[in-house]
């Protein structure tokens, strides 16, 4: 973090509680994007993501009282909430993310006493660039130092997931957590969601660059459909575990899906199978690709997973068709899907260096004219996961 950025978080936190130094301390977590495997993390299959340059920081310090008071630069809203109090009638608002994983912390003994948080983000909210599971994610690494607590990244994203499961009440699977604790800077994470393992892989490429486009629309029911997708998700489970030895959906193969088609009274559910069982098959060629920097092959299949999005898994909608349509049209556009959990927020185009600002000038003026709307575009690369801050560097 440049010293600029910090001394605009440390005076938003003097203004926000007052100015003694002592004892403030700062952390960041990044957001992340998500190459390729869409839908398939909470499905126990192979995800892709990596942790980005854009994110959340968090200035804390003890207030000696028996309070916890909230402040963020991205909200009007400021919160306060007494240590001991019942958290769920708080769910409404921003702060609920804090809460969340305080929450978690105090059911398994560590008790933070009163202290002010200070959130300050360069992430746009409800885009699909993670920005929720970013504050989570900051606030478990606060939490984790200030209390001494003793647990490492891993069982940091296992206690945001919980807060977000539990808490929040969004059944996403490991996916965001993970690449927000765990990234490193040029490196992808090719996560197996049944076994936790996550390998690195470059994605570093000279003379290309990562473009992420905001649809700005606004995600409207996005939390009721993913919770709806789960919900189909585990129906054709059950279905498909009666023709085929499978314990998740990670399992299973297009061909073998294929087979047992005619069991399948609903086409909507075989849809949805369909795509987990490619996707996962996308994750794995894609990593083939992106050791061989095949770049058309790369551009290939993130327009396959669009495509497998928007007509079998049916998460996409027409701002983010019009922006991958418009990507695509232009001959330095590699390829490009939406990414994250969809009806709405972000794509993710991969495109030549040299062509960022072409790329956004022409994709934003189609966009405007074909949806009213006015896009905005992030040059996005990959970055550290959490980590706390010297405050005095
Ligand atoms: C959201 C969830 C993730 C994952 C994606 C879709 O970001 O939080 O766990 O399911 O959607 O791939």
């Amino acid at each position: 973090m440049n010293q600029d950025t910090k001394n605009l978080i440390i005076r938003g936190f003097h203004q926000s509680f007052g100015d003694k130094q002592k004892d403030l301390r700062l952390f960041f977590a990044p957001g992340r994007v998500n190459l390729i495997g869409e839908h398939t993390d909470y499905n126990y299959g192979l995800v892709l993501p990596f942790a980005i340059n854009l994110g959340t920081s968090l200035a804390i310090r003890p207030n000696g009282t028996d309070s916890f008071r909230f402040v963020s630069s991205g909200f009007k809203e400021n919160g306060e909430v007494k240590i001991n109090a019942a958290f769920e009638q708080h769910k409404q608002n921003w702060w609920k993310y804090p809460l969340g994983v305080i929450e978690i912390f105090r059911k398994m003994g560590h008790n933070l006493p009163g202290h002010d948080f200070y959130f300050y983000g360069d992430l746009p909210h409800s885009a699909g660039l993670s920005s929720s599971a970013s504050i989570e994610m900051v606030t478990a690494i606060a939490l984790n130092n200030i209390l001494s607590a003793g647990f490492g990244n891993f069982q940091l994203v296992e206690i945001a997931r919980k807060a977000e499961n539990e808490f929040i009440g969004l059944n996403c699977g490991i996916m965001d957590m993970y690449a927000i604790g765990m990234g490193k800077p040029g490196k992808a994470i090719k996560l197996d969601c049944n076994s936790n393992d996550g390998q690195l892989v470059s994605i570093d490429f000279t003379g290309k660059a990562f473009m992420v486009s905001n649809t700005n629309r606004p995600r409207g029911l996005a939390d009721s459909k993913y919770n709806e997708r789960v919900a189909e998700c585990k129906q054709g489970l059950a279905l498909a575990a009666h023709h085929l030895k499978l314990q998740n959906l990670g399992q299973l193969t297009v061909n073998d899906l294929v087979s047992i088609k005619p069991f399948f009274k609903e086409q909507t559910i075989y849809n949805r199978l369909f795509h987990v069982a490619s996707e996962n098959e996308r994750v794995r060629e894609m990593v083939d690709a992106l050791e061989t920097a095949d770049f058309k092959q790369i551009g290939v299949l993130l327009n396959a997973s669009h495509l497998s999005l928007r007509n079998d898994y049916e998460v996409s909608c027409f701002e983010l068709d019009v922006l991958t349509e418009e990507a695509n049209k232009l001959s330095f556009t590699d390829g490009s899907r939406m990414t994250g959990a969809g009806f709405g927020g972000c794509t993710l185009s991969l495109i030549d260096d040299q062509a960022k600002n072409e790329f956004a000038a022409k994709v934003g003026e189609a966009y405007l004219r074909k949806t009213n709307r006015a896009a905005d575009f992030y040059m996005v690369h990959p970055a550290d996961g959490i980590h706390e801050i010297n405050i005095n560097d």
